[in-house]
């Protein structure tokens, strides 16, 4: 006789399931499918026509998604339900993890054979999800290091802005603030600018699809007061390593000497297997560890960018944390620096 397995075989499914529906509740955000939806209950013919959606296919996954619990169906109606709503205010995690680094976890294989060769990754998703997360997380922080500044600021530069979240956010809330992004990817600077033209700011946000090399030893005339690097320095170690690091932050200090420096890092802990027990470890930091090895991006440790920061002759006005309420592991760090005087 056959040995029972059939528990054991749904535990060990449990991964491929859970991979499926990560993947599908992207989709679920970014064919507008959800929208659509929360605005009202609709029927697939329409919501086919009007989302320029082949008909049959949708209804496979509506009915996919129904076995998920995270559409309803009433009649002839689909509607969300209050677990996809739930998701849906997470949908930045989403978009970076998944829009951005789906075909990097695909490609884990291939790099672990060596030969320097790095993962790939959609840039412009990576922007757009990383700006939506620090909505929550890293915005507050960067509001709360400028309060450490000796003024408010007036002129704010955003160095790998992403989808100019950070700009719009701070623009709405301070009047007197002009503010220019950078931003290599063109997927990223086009949402900007939409999101920018929607918040009316089209005068006072402006980006630039650049990479910030090709801005800092561009001639642009205008004088930021405080400059926001949000994870930012740790791609720019991936591309230029330590020595290209540290130039990259000389020559931005000669440029701005009296600048005030937002720099958001994540501190690399994946070692310390205290702090990877934590809920929010397990569920982000983990993967979000993991995709680093694979792309070219470093993190490294606070140690290692207060000894950096010393190295580039940058004080530490004030260090913070994101809100407990929001992530109360403290691997997620904001420095506020300033050049020696
Ligand atoms: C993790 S995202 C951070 C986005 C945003 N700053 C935030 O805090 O959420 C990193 C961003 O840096 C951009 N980036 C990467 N290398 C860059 C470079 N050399 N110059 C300018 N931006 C760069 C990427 O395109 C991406 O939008």
């Amino acid at each position: 006789m056959l040995k029972n397995i059939e528990q054991d075989l749904i535990t060990a499914l449990q991964p491929i399931r859970q991979m499926t529906l990560a993947i599908c509740v992207n989709h679920f955000f970014e064919t507008g499918i959800y929208r659509k939806l929360e605005k009202e209950a609709t029927d697939a013919a329409s919501m086919a026509k009007s989302l320029n959606l082949e008909q049959n296919r949708l209804v496979g996954f509506l009915n996919y998604l129904q076995n998920e619990n995270l559409v309803a169906k009433d009649g002839d109606l689909y509607s969300v339900t209050a677990q996809a709503q739930q998701l849906a205010t997470y949908s930045a995690w989403y978009t970076m993890l998944v829009g951005g680094y789906t075909q990097t976890f695909v490609q884990i294989g291939d790099c672990l054979k060596g030969e320097g060769k790095w993962a790939t990754r959609d840039v412009g998703k990576v922007g757009i999800g990383s700006c939506g997360i620090s909505h929550y997380d890293a915005i507050p922080l960067t509001k709360r290091l400028m309060g450490h500044m000796d003024a408010p600021p007036k002129n704010l530069l955003d160095l790998g802005c992403g989808n100019a979240m950070y700009l719009v956010e701070f623009c709405k809330t301070m009047p007197g603030l002009t503010a220019y992004g950078v931003e290599p990817s063109k997927d990223a600077c086009v949402s900007a600018e939409k999101i920018i033209d929607q918040e009316g700011l089209s005068n006072r946000v402006k980006v630039i699809n650049k990479n910030v090399r090709d801005f800092i030893n561009s001639d642009h005339r205008w004088e930021p007061d405080v400059m926001v690097l949000g994870f930012i320095l740790h791609e720019i170690l991936g591309q230029e390593d330590e020595a290209g690091l540290i130039d990259f932050l000389k020559t931005v200090t000669n440029r701005y000497p009296k600048m005030n420096l937002i720099v958001i890092e994540v501190d690399n802990q994946i070692n310390n297997p205290t702090i990877m027990e934590h809920g929010l470890s397990k569920a982000y930091y983990n993967p979000y560890y993991l995709i680093h090895e694979f792309t070219e991006q470093q993190l490294t440790t606070d140690q290692w960018w207060r000894e950096l920061f010393a190295k580039c002759e940058l004080d530490i006005v004030h260090q913070d944390y994101p809100d407990n309420e929001v992530d109360s592991t403290r691997l997620e760090i904001g420095y506020l620096l300033k050049r020696r005087a």
